[in-house]
């Protein structure tokens, strides 16, 4: 029966094969070396290759701690592996509720909630939020949770807004034009892109939120996934909230799979949005939760990230990111600006980028050639993600690579 959807389907992947689409095979990870000889932890993947990971989210080298793994264990050893349903179930274990209450409490707000991703969470918030008299307002360069969520919400072209990245004039105006024939809108961005590390500038975003909000019968609401921004940014890991001092931001999600080094995603706001969607988001409702043991190393995570070792792994990370960025441009190679661990090397040519990735794999450097139609036209890059956990040497044997291979 499947046979003539597998010729469909085998022209699908021969196009994107053309296109230079395919991720292609995937790195198998055999294993995790601890650090030795002034290196940092390198991974160990087939051909028993060993590499400095150039291409983690694990911003604060948290994904390998003993303590989250003792944290994960004891759960898993109480709870067991799985929650075995979802929450309204039986799935809602006390770890789930703990951290729910410590993510809202560091971010000062009423509530939060978990999702199995920050993927689920954009996915599980936007549709109950959205109505036919909704308009959505977005930037263009929005991670893919973002556009499949405006998807899945069935949102008409009509509805929907994007603007110019980063642009606040188009902003501006697509609010004026939504006021004129919408009861609601909600403006929606990604805290750090994370593409090229830059970020929104938030401040500006809830400043326009508020001087035209009155304009709406319901107001405006202001979304920020900031997956990439949390724990990794602003002086205490508040992401970029606190790097442009936007506390007017309405709904914040994330992930606790990147800096958290663990998995799942949330969102936090005030209670009564958390209320509501705790009865009408179909990701959440349908959907196991992460289980007891990943909350708690969750629970741990945040809890080193709010101790003054977790200012010390943020301002080594802002050190070491610096450090790298510097290195790169002295080599003469372009970066965009920022201050996130990030460092996007802007190599503007695809063949060359995927060149230079090989050569750095060869050299037992694991980064990412990010080129075209993923970055603009022009604007191949090959992402760098700098960690807590990488040393001086780790970062200089990076940067004499970088050179040898430019
Ligand atoms: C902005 C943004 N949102 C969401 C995600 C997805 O996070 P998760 O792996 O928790 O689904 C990512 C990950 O790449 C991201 O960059």
């Amino acid at each position: 029966m499947v046979n003539r959807l597998k010729s469909v389907l085998t022209e699908k992947l021969d196009n994107l094969k053309r296109e230079a689409r395919l991720k292609g095979e995937e790195k198998i990870i055999l294993d995790i070396l601890p650090p030795a000889n002034g290196f940092g932890r390198k991974i160990v993947t087939e051909g028993n290759k060993n590499l400095i990971n150039f291409a983690s989210n694990s911003y604060l080298g948290l994904s390998n701690d003993q303590r989250l793994i003792k944290a994960e264990h004891e759960a898993a050893l109480k709870f067991g592996v799985g929650p075995g349903a979802v929450r309204f179930i039986s799935g809602t274990q006390q770890p789930h509720l703990l951290l729910e209450k410590k993510i809202a409490a560091f971010f000062n707000r009423e509530a939060a909630m978990i999702y199995n991703s920050a993927y689920a969470a954009n996915c599980g918030i936007i549709a109950p939020l959205v109505d036919e008299n909704t308009i959505l307002i977005s930037d263009e360069l929005n991670h893919n949770s973002i556009i499949s969520a405006i998807r899945l919400a069935g949102v008409s072209r009509a509805r929907k807004s994007i603007y110019s990245h980063c642009n606040m004039k188009e902003l501006e105006k697509c609010i004026k034009e939504a006021s004129e024939n919408a009861k609601r809108a909600i403006i929606i961005t990604d805290g750090i892109f994370s593409m090229r590390g830059d970020y929104a500038p938030l401040n500006i975003i809830a400043e326009l939120a508020d001087r035209y909000g009155a304009k709406f019968e319901q107001g405006i609401i202001t979304i920020v996934d900031d997956s990439h921004g949390i724990g990794a940014i602003g002086n205490t890991g508040r992401g970029v909230v606190e790097v442009c001092r936007a506390d007017g931001i309405d709904i914040i999600t994330g992930t606790l799979g990147k800096a958290f080094g663990v998995d799942g995603g949330f969102v936090v706001t005030d209670k009564l949005i958390v209320e509501y969607l705790r009865e009408t988001s179909p990701f959440y409702i349908y959907s196991n939760p992460i289980a007891a043991g990943t909350a708690s190393a969750s629970l741990k995570a945040l809890e080193i990230l709010e101790s003054d070792e977790g200012l010390e792994l943020l301002a080594a990370l802002r050190e070491k990111s610096e450090y790298f960025r510097k290195g790169i441009e002295k080599i003469g190679l372009k970066t965009i600006e920022g201050s996130h661990p990030i460092v996007p090397v802007v190599i503007g040519d695809p063949l060359k980028a995927k060149r230079m990735a090989i050569e750095l794999y060869g050299k037992g450097i694991l980064v990412i050639a990010l080129t075209f139609p993923v970055v603009p036209k022009g604007q191949d890059t090959i992402r760098v993600q700098i960690s807590a956990s990488h040393t001086r040497k780790d970062l200089d044997y990076a940067l004499e690579s970088f050179k040898e291979v430019s």
